[in-house]
């Protein structure tokens, strides 16, 4: 039985570290890696492959930046080809990402069945690129791999329940058990952090938030001036969007640093006192890990973790700062995200089906 994943973007790999781990526990599997090139920096791709011990992948198509179209295209053109060789029993695709989209296209067009990991996250928000690959490949796939409750009854209002399969969060699996290893003394920080005192981390990437000079000008104004040093971790759009529009990132209370490793990003944040975001991935880390968040946009697809104060929807920049300083939640935090099983779940789901 073959199953051919298709990863093209960050927290992809952090998937596929689970579906990678959970498909060689069985010798009835033969797992077939496609690395899409939509991420090739060193810092957003080759250090997850080594640090959480993914295999290295069958094929990479080397597609590389691009507009949307451009770069779905380059991946359609190079799919064909791949899954006529390898004619693999499922194609599982990832998340929400324009790979996402092209694995399933190419995949459907070609007659070969599609599984969808992390099936049914709705922002409802139809400004977002995620948010059309996500309702186009859940629409087009065979096998809807949900990880949480309110990603099904998301499926089931569309009429896709009799596809859809409860299996918990991959990402959860990888979180879990990166955040249960040693991790070492100190968390990598910008210099200038003190890691024994007080600190926050964040991300920003969203279009939303980079692509209007404005709107990025008044988001790195309010962390700048925010009462606790912050490390930011840029990501290339990031910084391109920003010497572009003349904003200079570093100053103030903002510390930057280069992308961080995924072990590393888990240990940041576990020591954080408070993370600022625009990421998916990461509000949900920081809720497993225990770390308020601040979420610098309108709507969230992880809803759950915006139970008792965990996480805040925080779109004005003027107002980051006062979720920042809020209280510690003291709430529990239920595992609404699954039991860490969910790839070897998955996984077993299309050996079943194959
Ligand atoms: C993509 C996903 C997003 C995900 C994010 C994680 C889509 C539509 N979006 O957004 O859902 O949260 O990955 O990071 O697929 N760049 C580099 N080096 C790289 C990668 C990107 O310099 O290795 C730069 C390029 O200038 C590129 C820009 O970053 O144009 C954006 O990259 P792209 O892959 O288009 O989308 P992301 O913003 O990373």
């Amino acid at each position: 039985m073959k199953i051919l994943s298709v990863v093209g973007a960050r927290p992809q790999f952090v998937k596929l570290a689970a579906i990678a781990d959970a498909a060689a526990q069985r010798d009835d599997v033969e797992h077939v890696i496609v690395h899409t090139g939509q991420h090739y920096d060193a810092t957003m791709s080759d250090v997850f492959f080594a640090d959480l011990r993914i295999p290295a992948p069958d094929v990479n198509l080397a597609v590389g930046s691009g507009s949307h179209g451009r770069q779905t295209g380059a991946m359609l053109a190079g799919m064909d080809e791949v899954l006529e060789e390898q004619r693999p029993d499922w194609t599982l695709v990832y998340g929400d990402t324009n790979s996402t989209l092209a694995g399933t296209l190419s995949a459907v067009k070609m007659h070969r069945r599609v599984a969808h990991l992390e099936a049914g996250l709705r922002s409802f928000n139809r400004r977002m690129p995620e948010e059309h690959n996500r309702v186009l490949t859940d629409h087009a796939a065979d096998l809807l791999l949900a990880p949480t409750e309110v990603a099904r009854e998301h499926l089931a209002a569309e009429g896709l329940a009799e596809r859809t399969l409860v299996t918990g969060d991959v990402m959860t699996d990888v979180c879990l058990r990166v955040a249960a290893a040693e991790l070492g003394a100190a968390p990598a920080l910008p210099e200038g952090i003190d890691p024994t005192a007080d600190f926050a981390v964040a991300t920003l990437h969203r279009a939303d938030n980079t692509d209007d000079p404005a709107r990025l000008r008044a988001i790195i104004t309010a962390l700048q001036e925010l009462p606790l040093p912050l490390a930011l971790f840029a990501h290339p759009r990031l910084v391109a969007k920003a010497r572009e529009a003349g904003i200079a990132l570093a100053g103030g209370s903002l510390h930057l640093g280069e992308p961080l490793a995924y072990p590393d990003l888990v240990h940041a944040v576990q020591t954080a006192r408070a993370v600022v975001t625009d990421s998916g991935g990461l509000q949900k880390e920081a809720y497993l890990l225990g770390t308020p968040t601040t979420t610098v946009r309108t709507e969230t697809e992880w809803v759950e973790t915006l139970e008792h104060d965990w996480n805040q929807l925080v779109p004005e920049p003027a107002r980051i700062a006062a979720s920042v300083a809020r209280p510690h939640p003291t709430a529990a935090r239920p595992p609404v995200y699954g039991d860490g099983e969910a790839a070897r779940r998955s996984v077993e789901a299309l050996v079943e089906r194959a």
